[in-house]
C-alpha cells in the first residue's frame, strides 16, 4: 500500500514536471560565407592590432572560405614590422548584425583556435551597454595555454572592488588540455556550446572524439554531461544581468591579457620567445598559428523560448564600424593600429577603446556572480 502511494506520488510528480527534453531549433547559421555577415568594430583593447574592414580582410586573404568549406579568420603574417616598436598587425573584429536573446543555445565547431606567444583570441557575446548588459566569454585565453577559460562580466554587483587577478572571479578553466591552443589544433579541434536559459549560463567543451550526436542539427543539452562551467541563476539572474547579446569573434595581440606584465614572465613565452610581448609583434613568423578555422557557428532556440518576443537591440554603441553600425567613437590613440600593450600609456591612449571593448579591461573589471561551480 505504501509503495502504491509512493508510486502515485511519483507518477503525479512526473506528470507535473515532464522530463522530456526541450526541443531546440536552428535560428541562425553563421557558417561558411554567412559568417561574414557581420561588421567590424574599431577597438584593439590595448593590443598591437589594427582592425581592418571586412572587404579589406577579404582582399588580403585574412578572411576566406577554404577548400574544406571552413571559415578562416586570421592575422597578417606577412608584413615585417621591423623597427616599428608600435607596430600593430592587421586583423578583423567580427560582430553579429543581430543579437541573440535569453533562451538561446550557441554551438561552435572549429578545428583551430588562434594560438602562440602574444596571441589572444576571443569568441564571446556582449550587450549594447557594457557592462550593464553583460558579456559571456565562450572561448578566451592567451599565449601557450592549453585550457580554455570561460567567464562572465556583469554589473550586477557594481560595488565589487576591481578584480586585479584575471584568473579569479568568474573565470572557470576547462579541465581538458585539448580545449585551447596547440592541444586543440593537434586533436582536430572540437565543439563549444553555451546555453543561456532559466537555469543560468552553462558552457561545454567537447573534444572531437566526444561530440554529442546531432549537436549541429538537433542539440539536446539535457542529455549532455556536466558543463565545463555553470553559473547558476540563483547567484546571477540570467534575465537581468544580460541584455540581448551580440556574437563577437576576434583576435588580439599582446594587450592587457596576453601581454600582461603579471602573466608574461610565467607564460612560457618569456623564456621561449622574448622578454616582453611587444618584442614579438614585428616578426610575422610568430603569427602562422594565429587563425580561426571554423566549421560552423550556430544559434538554436528552444520551442518555448522562441514563442517569446524576438531579440531586439542595437549593436554595441561602442562599435565604431562601417556597415550596419553607426560610426562612433574613433579610437584616437590607436588610429595607426598600434599601441604598446606593455607600456603604461597604452591604456590611456585607448580610452575610447576601453568603452568599446568590453572584453579586455580586466584591470577595471567588476566581476559579479562570485559563486561559480568549478568542475576542474
Ligand atoms: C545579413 O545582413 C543582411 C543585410 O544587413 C540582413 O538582411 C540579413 O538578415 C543578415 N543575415 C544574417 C544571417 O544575419
Ligand atoms: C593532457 O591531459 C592528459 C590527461 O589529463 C595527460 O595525460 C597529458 O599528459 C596532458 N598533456 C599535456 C601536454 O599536458
Ligand atoms: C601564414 O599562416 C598561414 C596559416 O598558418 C600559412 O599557411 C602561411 O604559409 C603563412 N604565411 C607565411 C608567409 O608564412
Amino acid at each position: 500500500m505504501l509503495s502504491y502511494r509512493l508510486l502515485t506520488v511519483v507518477l503525479l510528480t512526473a506528470s507535473f514536471y515532464p522530463c522530456e527534453a526541450q526541443e531546440y531549433h536552428l535560428t541562425r547559421d553563421l557558417a561558411g560565407s554567412n559568417l561574414y555577415n557581420v561588421s567590424e568594430i574599431d577597438s584593439n583593447n590595448g593590443g598591437n592590432v589594427h582592425f581592418i574592414s571586412q572587404s579589406d580582410a577579404d582582399q588580403k586573404k585574412m578572411t576566406f572560405i577554404d577548400s574544406a568549406g571552413r571559415a578562416i579568420i586570421s592575422v597578417d603574417n606577412t608584413t615585417d614590422g621591423k623597427g616599428d616598436t608600435q607596430f600593430g598587425r592587421d586583423t578583423v573584429y567580427l560582430i553579429s548584425n543581430d543579437p541573440i536573446d535569453f533562451g538561446s543555445l550557441v554551438v561552435f565547431d572549429a578545428v583551430h583556435i588562434p594560438f602562440g606567444c602574444s596571441v589572444w583570441p576571443g569568441l564571446f557575446t556582449q550587450g549594447t551597454i557594457w557592462p550593464e548588459q553583460g558579456e559571456i566569454d565562450i572561448i578566451e585565453n592567451v599565449n601557450l595555454e592549453s585550457r580554455n577559460q570561460y567567464a562572465l562580466h556583469t554589473a550586477a554587483s557594481s560595488g565589487t572592488l576591481p578584480e586585479l587577478d584575471i584568473n579569479t572571479g568568474c573565470v572557470v578553466r576547462d579541465a581538458s588540455n585539448k580545449s585551447f591552443g596547440k592541444g586543440f589544433a593537434d586533436s582536430g579541434g572540437g565543439v563549444f556550446a553555451m546555453l543561456w536559459d532559466a537555469s543560468g549560463i552553462s558552457l561545454w567543451f567537447f573534444e572531437r572524439s566526444n561530440i554529442p550526436s546531432n549537436i549541429d542539427t538537433k542539440p539536446d543539452p539535457s542529455s549532455w554531461p556536466t558543463p565545463s562551467a555553470f553559473y547558476p541563476a540563483e547567484t546571477c539572474d540570467p534575465r537581468t544581468a544580460f541584455g540581448p547579446q551580440f556574437l563577437t569573434l576576434y583576435i588580439n595581440i599582446c594587450g592587457q591579457f596576453a601581454g600582461a606584465p603579471a602573466l608574461w614572465p610565467t607564460s612560457g613565452c618569456a623564456s621561449e620567445a622574448a622578454p616582453t610581448c611587444a618584442d614579438l609583434v614585428q616578426d610575422p613568423a610568430n603569427y602562422n598559428n594565429a587563425y580561426w578555422s571554423i566549421n560552423y557557428l550556430r544559434v538554436f532556440e528552444s520551442s518555448s523560448s522562441s514563442s517569446s518576443s524576438s531579440p531586439s537591440g542595437t549593436a554595441p554603441s561602442n562599435s565604431a564600424s562601417a556597415g550596419v553600425n553607426a560610426p562612433s567613437a574613433t579610437n584616437t590613440g590607436t588610429a595607426s593600429g598600434s599601441s604598446s600593450g606593455s607600456s603604461g600609456s597604452g591604456a590611456g591612449q585607448n580610452s575610447a577603446a576601453l568603452n568599446v571593448s568590453p572584453n579586455l579591461i580586466y584591470s577595471i573589471l567588476l566581476f559579479s556572480c562570485l559563486t561559480v561551480l568549478f568542475w576542474v
